[in-house]
């Protein structure tokens, strides 16, 4: 009966209770938050999923500050009717190495969470110039320009990027924020040597995107939009029931 007697004291005074109803909430918040901080045991690791190359890190940076998170979403939810359009729902392992992840909220444009690999590089050309050249319906807007801008990857400070990628937690070793420049340009060479870009980059693509003599940002851009969704193999990937 006491403890309900100092309960009363609390029932009567509203500002009493308030901060005590903050003090539990509070105390509930971080047992059910901070575990989460531990990134290891929240998100289950995957074959195949590892940090984008250079030049595909250079894409989704124009993925970014075009705006094309605006109109399109990242993320196939699990339910029938977006795996039967987009594929295999996505994984928490696929976006662990995107500082900021842009799983998006809307879709004027359709998810591209699973676009590598849809369509060859010469749609995504002619599709970036002008949407409505192969989509004739299309209001996506047009990114032509982007074919002009040429890129240098170390006036874009790619191996900055990286290093500030690895300051948030994505696995770069020292060897490749060193070699990060050559392997921009290795990329987008069919012509260069490619050993050391796969073996720091498994399964990475290699040739000239958009077809045209130097780098320009339609390269970066297409690398980005062609890998995305392709790391995991599907194929023979098993979910664990258990987590
Ligand atoms: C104003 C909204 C809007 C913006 C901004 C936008 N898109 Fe789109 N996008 C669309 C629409 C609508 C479609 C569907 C029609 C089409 O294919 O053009 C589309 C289709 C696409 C497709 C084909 C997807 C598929 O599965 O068929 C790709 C790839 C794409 N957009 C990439 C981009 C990129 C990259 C950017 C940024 C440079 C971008 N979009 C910006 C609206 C937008």
């Amino acid at each position: 009966m006491a403890l309900l007697d100092k309960h009363k004291i609390l029932e009567k005074n509203a500002t009493l209770l308030l901060i005590f109803s903050f003090l539990v909430v509070t105390v509930g918040g971080i047992v059910e938050i901070a575990p989460l901080f531990y990134l290891e045991n929240t998100i289950e690791k995957v074959k195949g999923v590892r940090p984008y190359s250079p030049l595909e890190m250079a894409g989704r940076e124009i993925y970014i500050r075009e705006g094309c998170y605006v109109c399109h979403s990242q993320m196939v939810r699990p339910m029938r009717d977006e795996v039967e359009r987009y594929g295999h729902y996505s994984l928490a392992a696929e976006s662990m190495y995107d500082h900021p992840f842009l799983w998006g909220s809307k879709r004027t444009g359709p998810d591209l969470a699973r676009v590598g690999g849809r369509y060859s590089d010469e749609w995504h050309r002619d599709h970036l110039y002008d949407p409505q050249s192969v989509v004739p319906e299309s209001v996506m807007p047009k990114y032509g320009y982007l074919e002009h801008r040429m890129l240098d990857p170390e006036k874009i400070h790619i191996a900055d990027l990286m290093r500030t990628n690895r300051l948030v937690g994505v696995p770069y070793t020292d060897e490749m924020i060193e070699m990060a420049e050559e392997d921009f340009r290795a990329q987008a060479d069919p012509d260069a040597d490619h050993d050391g870009l796969l073996e720091r980059y498994p399964g990475a693509q290699t040739r000239n995107f958009d077809g045209r003599p130097g780098i320009s940002e339609t390269d970066a851009l297409i690398a980005y939009l062609q890998v995305l969704g392709t790391m995991v193999d599907f194929s023979t990937f098993q979910p664990d029931p258990t987590r």
